[in-house]
């Protein structure tokens, strides 16, 4: 078998490179000890014919890396527009943010079929292809037009929300129709499932048998995978990091302060205004937590160009200068804000440095940072996960203090409980939750999603017939709508 695994977002594996949870850092191990080739975007947009796609290979532990330079004249519609101001929003059940033109949409679906073509390069008789996440729904369909035959998995590392907010993007039918060109959709939840079938059915009018969706064109496979992390690795990672100058630094700066982390990206679906005003109750709630708690909350710069992100920043950063102007003192400051990035060899230190940490999404498909938290937790002594209802992370990590992170005295109140929670209490959530880590790790999520994928070709459940039911070719979209 010759793995083909796509993604828009590629990791170098360099061990300083900045990651805060996410899908690049979890297809990493995978890809360098599986062999696959990983395909993905080189971060450089390019002129002129892409007809022609251009790519660096560079070998990643027993696989390799080819990393594409995008079209220029599509990329900032592709990315910026479709992907994250329509997609995005949407599948966080943020229709109020949804924003995209036509052109946006054209782009991205540009950009889907130069990938198509670009994969033609690495395409064997026995090739698998796995496609990563929302910037690609209608690769797999573009794939069958250029004669594609080989089986073609998909996985969604976000939520997939309820039929009423999927129908409020642009275009929502011809892409979800495309979506059945895949051999087998993974889900991160029950829920996501469960939703995207439903739209299925009722929308598309389709009928659904035991996850299996039955169209005129072949058939295709829907079932959950919630994706995992390495936890043994990340634990050494922890250890080896509480000797980083950067952690090392932190520690001394503490004096005996009890912290609490946040690591996310400075993303509208993290929940960071909330977080912080929880924050602030809290230490109006409970004021002998003031001096003795501080908040570390890295919000790692995202998708800057696009308005609801500027925002964003705009509102956090107030919010912080305005808690800290309250509670803070000559001597101590409430909340230690960072926007930028750190490599997992930083992180796991500062995790394990932290008392509590504190993952309080609006919605998630997973939230990796959570998992990651608890992993690099010292055994003896490890600290509190204060966890969101809404990240798909509380499906396994029932002991965490799960929280609505829409309520803010609650989340207050549940800060400060882990704030003194007894060891033994400690001890007894972090074992509950190592036990569902050590069962279901990134290595078990890869194994089981390629061994589905395999077995919906030996199954004889598809046979994608191209292209009677998917929409048309990007090219073909671009002369309808101009
Ligand atoms: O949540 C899905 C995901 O692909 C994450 O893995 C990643 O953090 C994010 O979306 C993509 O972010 P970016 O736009 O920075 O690539």
């Amino acid at each position: 078998m010759n793995l083909v695994v796509v993604s828009n977002r590629v990791s170098r594996g360099k061990p300083n490179e900045p990651m805060t949870g996410g899908l690049a850092a979890a297809l990493l191990p995978v890809v360098e000890k599986s062999g696959a080739i990983w395909v993905g975007s080189s971060g450089r947009v390019r002129d002129g014919n892409t007809r022609e796609p251009f790519a660096e290979v560079e070998a990643l532990g027993a696989g390799a890396l080819a990393m594409l330079d995008l079209p220029a004249a599509h990329y900032g519609g592709y990315y910026e527009g479709f992907a994250n101001s329509a997609l995005w929003p949407a599948l966080h059940s943020r229709a109020d943010l949804i924003r995209a033109s036509q052109e946006d949409y054209v782009s991205y679906r540009e950009v889907n079929a130069f990938m198509a073509r670009a994969l033609l390069r690495f395409r064997k008789p026995d090739s698998i292809f796995w496609i990563q996440d929302y910037h690609f729904l209608a690769l797999g369909a573009e794939m069958r037009d250029l004669g594609v035959s080989q089986p073609i998995g998909f996985f969604l590392h976000t939520p997939w929300p309820a039929r009423a907010v999927i129908s409020g993007v642009p275009n929502h039918r011809e892409l979800i129709e495309a979506m059945l060109a895949y051999d087998l959709i993974g889900f991160q939840t029950e829920e996501d499932c469960e939703n995207f079938l439903g739209y299925v059915q009722a929308d598309l009018d389709l009928v659904v048998h035991d996850g299996v969706i039955s169209s005129s064109s072949g058939q295709t496979r829907a079932a959950v995978f919630p994706i995992g992390i390495d936890p043994d690795k990340f634990a050494q990672q922890a250890t080896k990091a509480m000797t980083h100058p950067d952690v090392s630094r932190l520690r001394r700066s503490l004096n005996g302060e009890k912290l609490a982390i946040g690591v996310d990206r400075l993303d509208y679906s993290k929940g960071l205004v909330n977080r912080i005003k929880a924050f602030d109750r809290m230490w109006t709630l409970y004021p002998q937590q003031k001096r003795t708690t501080s908040l570390l909350q890295i919000a790692t710069p995202s998708r800057g160009a696009i308005e609801a992100y500027g925002n964003l920043q705009s509102e956090v950063a107030k919010l912080v200068t305005d808690v800290n102007g309250i509670h803070g003192e000559v001597d101590w400051t409430p909340i230690r804000y960072l926007n930028k990035g750190f490599g997992q060899a930083v992180l796991a230190g500062l995790y394990r440095t932290a008392q509590v940490g504190v993952v309080t999404p609006l919605q998630d498909g997973m939230n990796l940072v959570a998992k990651e938290y608890v992993a690099a937790q010292n055994p003896d002594n490890p600290g509190v996960l204060v966890l969101s209802k809404f990240a798909g992370a509380a499906n396994e990590l029932d002991a965490a203090l799960l929280v609505n992170p829409h309520d803010i005295d609650g989340m207050a109140r549940s800060i400060a409980t882990a704030l003194s929670m007894p060891l033994t209490e400690r001890r007894m959530r972090w074992e509950a939750m190592m036990a569902k880590l050590n069962t279901s790790t990134i290595q078990q999520w890869f194994a089981s999603f390629i061994e589905a994928l395999q077995d919906t070709q030996v199954a004889g459940t598809v046979a994608h017939e191209p292209p009677t039911l998917w929409p048309r070719r990007a090219t073909d979209l671009a002369a309808r709508y101009h």
